[in-house]
């Protein structure tokens, strides 16, 4: 069997006047976060951390942020598609686990329809996509609602 792990990290910066959208699911918040795609961090994460499992480059690598097709893109499409890529290679994906950190609105509620947004576009069954939410306490520029990360860890399998 061989089985690999893929780490995926991402950071983005909290505007007004943005969406702010987590796993593709716009969550009410009176600012959002600032990018070229639709600033999807959640989304970005999972994504890096599918590709890095299959050693198959970065984000940006596949989704130039300077290639004016990703200007406000759904970034479940970068997700369809690190799928893709990692199901070309022979792999199947067993579990995704995520974490984003941001200070405020409260996401617990938004739990449930994120989970089912990114297993939908993943392609696995509900119990095998986990995300978490933690605040930064107050500290760092997290802390301080200037910006949100995210990450996650990918597990893949192939015979
Ligand atoms: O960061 P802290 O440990 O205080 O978070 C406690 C809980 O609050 C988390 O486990 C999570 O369920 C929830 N939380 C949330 N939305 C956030 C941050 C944390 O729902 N933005
Ligand atoms: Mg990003």
């Amino acid at each position: 069997m061989d089985i690999r792990t893929g780490l995926g990290w991402d950071n983005h910066r909290i505007a007004t006047e943005r969406a702010l959208i987590l796993g593709g699911v716009t969550v009410p918040s009176e600012f959002g976060l600032d990018g070229h795609s639709d600033a999807d961090v959640l989304s970005h994460a999972i994504t890096d951390a599918l590709l890095g499992a299959a050693a198959l480059g970065d984000i940006g690598m596949h989704f130039p942020d300077s290639d004016a097709r990703w200007k406000g893109c759904d970034s479940l499409v970068f997700l369809r598609q690190a799928v893709e890529l990692v199901h070309a290679q022979g792999f199947t994906i067993l579990n995704v686990d995520s974490t984003v950190i941001l200070e405020r609105p409260k996401l617990k509620d938004f739990r449930r329809s994120i989970r089912e947004s990114l297993a939908s576009a993943l392609s696995l069954d509900l119990d095998r996509v986990s995300v978490k939410f933690k605040t930064a306490e107050k500290v760092g520029p997290v802390g301080e609602g200037r910006s949100a990360e995210a990450q996650a860890v990918v597990t893949i399998i192939r015979d």
